[in-house]
């Protein structure tokens, strides 16, 4: 099936963590802004920290630019001190809230039973989970990249259903290949794109499945150019207009 024939509209998604300030942050998506003007066939989101959403909210609400959470809680509300909801999310105009990224799980130790509570949490308030899976580099080293793979993505689906897909993003991020420098090849990233898609079954054609990891100005395009790579999930180079604006529009 060509491009043409399914839903998977080109992503770009911008995941800034934890940087930015209010002064920054303007002038980012200003410039942004300027650039990522009328009808694009790839569709552009930025994830902000929390603490920055509104202002985000507020400063895109005329643009084409839509807004994403990097994290959310897996309970609707209560004594859950420093948590954010899904339905708060919603209420600040977010579309899509990552989960499962990998700092999350390897610094606040969520398992993949916690990230497969956040994703339907997320699902439940109609925003657009960014499911993150990828092997560390003992995984690779050892032959075992696609079983961490596989584990992560079937803990999901067994806990949200496999319809739930129709909606969700799955991305595929390494852990070497974040913030190091080293991409994975195209080739590398394909073969697992093309595994996350027979994991999804009849599903598998019509997910987005976006690649993460030191995703650049000048690699993007030979991974987009990728049969199964639908966009990207990017960090530090979404903290540069310039790099930004030239990966989305290698999507576009
Ligand atoms: P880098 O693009 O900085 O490698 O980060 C990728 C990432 O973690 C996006 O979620």
């Amino acid at each position: 099936m060509s491009r043409a024939e399914n839903t998977r509209r080109r992503l770009v998604v911008g995941n800034w963590k934890m940087y930015g300030s209010r002064a920054f942050n303007a002038e980012l998506l200003s410039a942004i802004q300027a650039r990522w003007q009328g009808v694009h066939q790839a569709e552009v989101a930025v994830c902000p920290p929390f603490a920055y959403l509104q202002q985000a909210a507020e400063l895109l609400a005329k643009s084409n630019i839509v807004l994403g959470a990097q994290s959310l809680s897996e309970y609707e509300e209560g004594a859950f001190t420093g948590e954010v909801s899904a339905r708060m999310l919603a209420d600040w105009q977010c579309r899509y809230v990552i989960v499962g990224h990998n700092e999350r799980r390897r610094l606040q130790g969520e398992t993949d039973q916690r990230v497969a509570k956040k994703f339907i949490a997320a699902r439940d308030a109609d925003l657009i989970p960014v499911l993150c899976v990828g092997e560390s580099e003992q995984d690779r080293d050892s032959g075992k990249a696609l079983d961490t793979i596989g584990r992560q993505l079937s803990t999901v689906i067994d806990a949200a259903g496999l319809e739930s897909f129709r909606r969700a993003v799955v991305a595929y991020e390494p852990v070497w290949a974040v913030g190091t420098g080293k991409t994975a090849t195209p080739e590398q990233a394909q073969e697992v794109h093309s595994f996350i898609r027979a994991q999804l079954g009849a599903l598998g054609q019509s997910t987005r499945v976006l690649y993460g990891g030191s995703v650049k100005p000048d690699n993007a395009e030979q991974l987009f150019a990728k049969a199964d790579i639908d966009g990207a999930l990017l960090g530090g180079a979404s903290l540069k207009a310039e790099d930004f604006i030239a990966i989305c529009q290698a999507a576009d």
